[in-house]
């Protein structure tokens, strides 16, 4: 064993998840509570059963939008009794609530949507507010949620992220890098507060804008967009030097690359030379703005990822080699946590056993046990798993409540 995994193995005897979770007016449950355990837990049921929306409450244990990347008022539990035009929303939406264990340290954290009236001269209605307690204190930072606690998902959705858009990717990518600086969720949501800002300012100024306001928030989107450039290119050499040394014995290998003109550019100069020339790049482009046509910048940047032995980029694999390529991913990202972070993440695998082989599946299982995980693994079909009997919890979902099997 070399010196890296020893190190894995050493960390991985201190163990890190959800221990209690308890859902209120959460989608299809009113009220749920499971009692959890340190090790994988296979959730089955039938299709619509509520398996997603338990991984995805968990996920909501996390600074974002969850694994759906859903808006905050889809997720209060509709029911026929609710639904109606005399239904009025009570003041509390939605609650998710955890007792987790952090290296055997033991903490409530949780998140809420409050719903509130507000009345003003021109807008006027029912808005929503994200809010996280950790210890019974509130916070309004959900960054705070990442010191305690961390999950890395996969869904059936991202068996299509590397063939669409390279918004989802670029998501993917920033959340990886959440982990390691705790930054860098608040500085993408400023930056995308700036950009609409920026945005709609020069669409509605009918050819008069305002050149000192404007300068003023292409100066903050520089200064932002280049710190989140550099973060971003950071954890990409972060997970491609542990791959380079540790590559996985059945997952293939994988090179990850970063396009971005503001990305590339810091392979080469230094930060307060590419902020200058982020702003001088935005002032020159505000006439995309007005010609409806893309603006370039870290809003734009892809995320790249090759089959490093096929030399082939991701997109052209077959659908269970670009799960297997995911799979590459996040394993490397979860022991680069345990080894760098000090704590291992929860995995939230959403049907992740569909596309892969049965040598791929039973490999991925063994690799959870052996490198201590708590791993939240839904699946129709229980038979799948027969191989973490004795190793994992089994519950199935039936007319939305859990019983262990
Ligand atoms: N806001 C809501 N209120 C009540 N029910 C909801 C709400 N949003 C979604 N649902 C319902 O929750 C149910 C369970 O959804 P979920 O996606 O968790 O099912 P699943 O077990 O993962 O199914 P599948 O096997 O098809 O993936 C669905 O029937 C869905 O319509
Ligand atoms: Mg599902």
């Amino acid at each position: 064993m070399n010196n890296l995994a020893q190190d894995i193995d050493f960390l991985t005897q201190k163990k890190s998840g959800v221990k209690r979770l308890t859902l209120t007016d959460y989608r299809n449950y009113a009220s749920l509570r499971i009692s959890s355990e340190l090790c994988p837990i296979v959730i089955t049921g039938d299709n619509g059963s509520g398996k997603t929306n338990i991984l995805e409450a968990i996920s909501f244990l996390t600074p974002g939008r969850g694994l759906r990347g859903a808006r905050l008022s889809d997720i209060r539990r509709i029911s026929p009794a609710i639904v109606g035009d005399d239904y009025i929303p009570s003041n509390a939406s939605w609650a998710v609530s955890a007792m987790i264990s952090k290296n055997g340290e033991e903490f409530e954290i949780g998140t809420a949507v409050e719903n509130f009236l507000k009345e003003d001269n021109d807008e006027s209605g029912i808005y929503n507010k994200r809010i996280v307690k950790i210890d019974g204190q509130r916070s309004s930072v959900q960054a705070e949620l990442g010191n305690y606690f961390s999950a890395i998902w996969l869904t059936p959705q991202m068996d299509r992220l590397f063939r669409g858009g390279s918004q989802p990717r670029r998501s993917f990518l920033d959340r990886l890098v959440y982990t390691f600086d705790n930054d860098h969720a608040k500085r993408t949501a400023v930056f995308e507060g700036l950009y609409k800002q920026w945005y709609q300012l020069i669409r509605n100024s009918n050819g008069k804008v305002d050149k000192l306001w404007l300068e003023g928030i292409e100066e903050n989107m520089a200064a932002m967009g280049v710190a989140i450039a550099a973060a971003r290119r950071e954890q990409i050499a972060r997970l491609n030097a542990f791959i380079e040394n540790e590559p996985d014995d059945v997952f293939p290998d994988v090179e990850l690359q970063l396009d971005g003109t503001i990305e590339k550019m810091l392979a080469t100069l230094p930060a307060v030379d590419v902020e200058d020339f982020y702003m001088q790049k935005l002032a020159s482009e505000r006439n995309k703005v007005l010609c409806n046509e893309n603006v370039d910048g870290v809003n734009r940047a892809d995320f790249k990822v090759f089959y490093k032995k096929k030399n082939m980029p991701a997109e052209l694999c077959s659908t269970g080699e670009q799960k297997s390529l995911l799979i590459s991913i996040i394993l490397a990202q979860t022991k680069c946590q345990i080894l760098y972070q000090d704590f291992s993440p929860v995995l939230l695998l959403d049907e992740v056993a569909a596309h892969l082989d049965d040598i791929k599946r039973e490999a991925l299982l063994s690799k959870i046990t052996d490198l201590g995980l708590q791993a939240w693994i839904t699946s129709t079909n229980p038979e799948l798993f027969g191989s973490l009997k004795n190793k994992a919890q089994f519950f199935e979902l039936k007319n939305n409540s859990l019983l262990e099997k």
